[in-house]
């Protein structure tokens, strides 16, 4: 692969120091409760952002999206937030790092290609911070931990990109392996990994290709109203340092004393963290069916408790509900567009995009596409390109 030339361009892909392959992720269950201390289950998988490093002998950086586009900034000057989105996802890593490990890095060159969709929900932006953050540590032989790296790429999120999301998209990116998936407790970060056996069903992912803008605000809202209804029942309830570990229990004898919104919001944290255990439990015993009906009672929780959902997945859901091949669906990831992920009979994949994808551009006229997805193992340095 070799990139067109460009006035930026001064990386021969084909001659790097290093290549690093930076996955998207799934998540099989456990949504909007890793900022709650809750438990997930995501998965990195067999779509990935690659990435061709070199250093360079001065302090200049450049870096070269094939879809993108390129800039540049010096390694030695402070760095500052781009007006230009996607750029602070890079400018966020790097600066995370230098401040981990000052006047360690020099300039350096970054190509780089992505297999992900962005706004799909599979977490393009956590496979380009956290292949930045391996890129860097790989080639300037920086040392840091895994969880250095997760934690840098986490907080490139907040500081730089402004969406203060939870940890589990850089974790499942950097510490996912192939064939297996991460029950993460999001609080102690403590994980198992559990087998990503669910034959005779496929994991299909039917992307609606919108993404609505409401994404990234309302995320923020969701988090502030969660720590609200925290602080209310903390007052009575010391004990709980997260909203997750409370029992639905308990939440119920806050209905008078929480707004019904936040009410809700907290309800749904509750039961989503008791689900993901109970799903971590039956996808043990080989009980995909039963599973699948955890999915689907995700989903309602997601779009009537905590409203992260949208008319368009609201429709690939109730869709796959009729078809007894599918035996769980549910949007994936932060919401308001992306994909859902469905668990489907392996003989019944095409037939089922095919005719999901009729239904939704009779509805919606919206073109779907759809992604079967393998899960893979975690952002790793690799000598070749295959
Ligand atoms: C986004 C965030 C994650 C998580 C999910 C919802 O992907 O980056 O931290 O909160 O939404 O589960």
């Amino acid at each position: 692969l070799i990139f067109q030339q460009t006035s930026l361009m001064t990386i021969n892909t084909n001659d790097p120091d290093i290549i690093v392959k930076s996955p998207g992720r799934i998540n099989l269950i456990g949504e909007h409760i890793d900022y709650n201390g809750g438990h997930v289950l995501p998965a990195a998988i067999d779509r990935k952002v690659t990435m061709w490093f070199r250093k360079k002998d001065n302090s200049l950086c450049r870096v070269n999206s094939e879809d993108e586009g390129a800039f540049t900034f010096d390694i030695n000057e402070p760095l500052q937030i781009s007006d230009t989105h996607w750029e602070n996802y890079v400018l966020g890593v790097v600066d995370g790092v230098v401040k981990a490990r000052p006047q360690k890095l020099g300039g350096f060159d970054c190509v780089i290609s992505s297999e992900l969709p962005i706004g799909a929900g599979i977490s393009s932006s956590a496979a380009l911070e956290c292949g930045v953050a391996k890129g860097l540590n790989d080639l300037f032989d920086l040392g840091l931990s895994n969880l250095e790296l997760i934690e840098i790429s986490r907080m490139a999120e907040h500081n730089f990109v402004g969406t203060k999301c939870g940890v589990m998209d850089q974790f499942a990116v950097t510490m996912g392996k192939r064939k297996k998936l991460l029950l993460l407790n999001c609080e102690t970060l403590d994980y198992k990994l559990i087998d990503a056996e669910f034959a005779p069903y496929k994991i299909l992912l039917l992307n609606t290709n919108v993404s609505h803008n409401l994404a990234s605000s309302e995320y923020n809202t969701r988090r502030e109203e969660c720590e609200q209804a925290l602080a209310v029942i903390q007052k009575d309830h010391p004990a709980y340092d997260f909203l997750a570990d409370v029992p639905e229990s308990i939440i119920e004898t806050y209905k008078e004393k929480l707004s019904e919104k936040v009410y809700q919001r907290a309800l749904f944290v509750s039961r989503e963290n008791a689900r993901t255990l109970k799903a971590a439990e039956l996808i043990q015993r080989g009980d995909i069916r039963g599973f699948g009906k955890l999915m689907y009672q995700t989903h309602e929780g997601l779009s009537k408790n905590y409203e992260v959902s949208c008319p368009e997945l609201d429709f690939l859901v109730d869709l796959s509900k009729n078809l007894p091949q599918v035996v769980g669906s549910r949007m994936m990831g932060g919401g308001f567009g992306g994909c859902t992920i469905n668990l489907v009979e392996e003989g019944f994949v095409n037939e089922f995009m095919d005719l999901a994808s009729k239904a939704y551009k009779q509805k919606f006229d919206i073109n779907l596409t759809s992604i079967l997805v393998a899960t893979s193992n975690g952002v790793e340095t690799v000598n070749s390109e295959s």
